[in-house]
């Protein structure tokens, strides 16, 4: 295999961030008075807070001015914050550390493909953050998944093109960013949600060098 840099969406692939997410925008939708389901979070999983915003603000059918919407994702990302603030060293996923080290180990490089403003902030709270060799995060980009420029940074800071990258994601619409980017993909979580990746894990568990080779040569 002549992949040598690996590329892992944060939230739902190295820590469980999905649940903090939707119950704050939950409680923003709430206040907004437009009803918002788990249905609908699945659609916004790898989405941009202020994507994750217009979309809540469509299904409502309002329209609101610029200031507003700021100070609307202020309040979405203050609670976000409160309920993650618990996130602690112990709360990495199941397998993913040592899946990381193993990489380490044999020489590849490690790259973090992450929608989320606050990647910085959770990778510190799990003490992960050197275990990255570049980081790329909201901050950094301008397009949202489905569009590939999370993970094509990620690919030109490691100095590697996209099919020497593997990327890992639990949301479709990083899935299909990985696809539109030219890499390799393999899916965390739902076989039906993720279809359309080269292969599909349920979680890191049992996940080792050995495995992933596997997984890519049945693929
Ligand atoms: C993604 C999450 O990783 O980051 C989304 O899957 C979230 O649910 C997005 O909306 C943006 O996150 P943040 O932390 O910048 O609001
Ligand atoms: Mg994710």
């Amino acid at each position: 295999m002549t992949v040598k840099g690996f590329i892992f969406d944060l939230d739902g692939v190295i820590v469980d961030t999905a649940s903090h997410h939707f119950a704050a925008w939950q409680i923003l939708a709430e206040d907004l008075g437009v009803p918002f389901d788990e249905k609908d979070n699945e659609l916004l999983k790898g989405v941009s807070r202020v994507d994750s915003l217009e979309f809540i603000l469509n299904k409502g059918g309002l329209v609101l001015d610029s200031q507003t919407k700021l100070r609307l994702m202020e309040k979405k990302n203050a609670h976000y914050l409160s309920l993650s603030a618990s996130i602690g060293v112990n709360d990495a996923l199941p397998g993913i550390v040592e899946f990381i080290r193993e990489l380490k180990s044999r020489g590849m490089q490690i790259a973090l493909g992450s929608s989320s403003k606050n990647a910085h902030q959770i990778l510190g709270q799990l003490e992960l953050t050197d275990a990255f060799d570049a980081i790329v995060d909201g901050n950094r980009i301008t397009l949202s998944k489905p569009d590939p420029e999370v993970f094509m940074l990620g690919a030109r800071l490691m100095g590697l093109t996209p099919s020497e990258c593997l990327v890992f994601e639990d949301a479709k619409a990083g899935v299909e960013a990985a696809i539109n980017g030219g890499f390799q993909v393999v899916g965390v979580g739902n076989e039906i949600e993720l279809s359309d990746a080269d292969a599909i894990i349920d979680d890191f568990e049992k996940m080792n060098w050995e495995r992933m080779q596997n997984l890519l040569s049945n693929s």
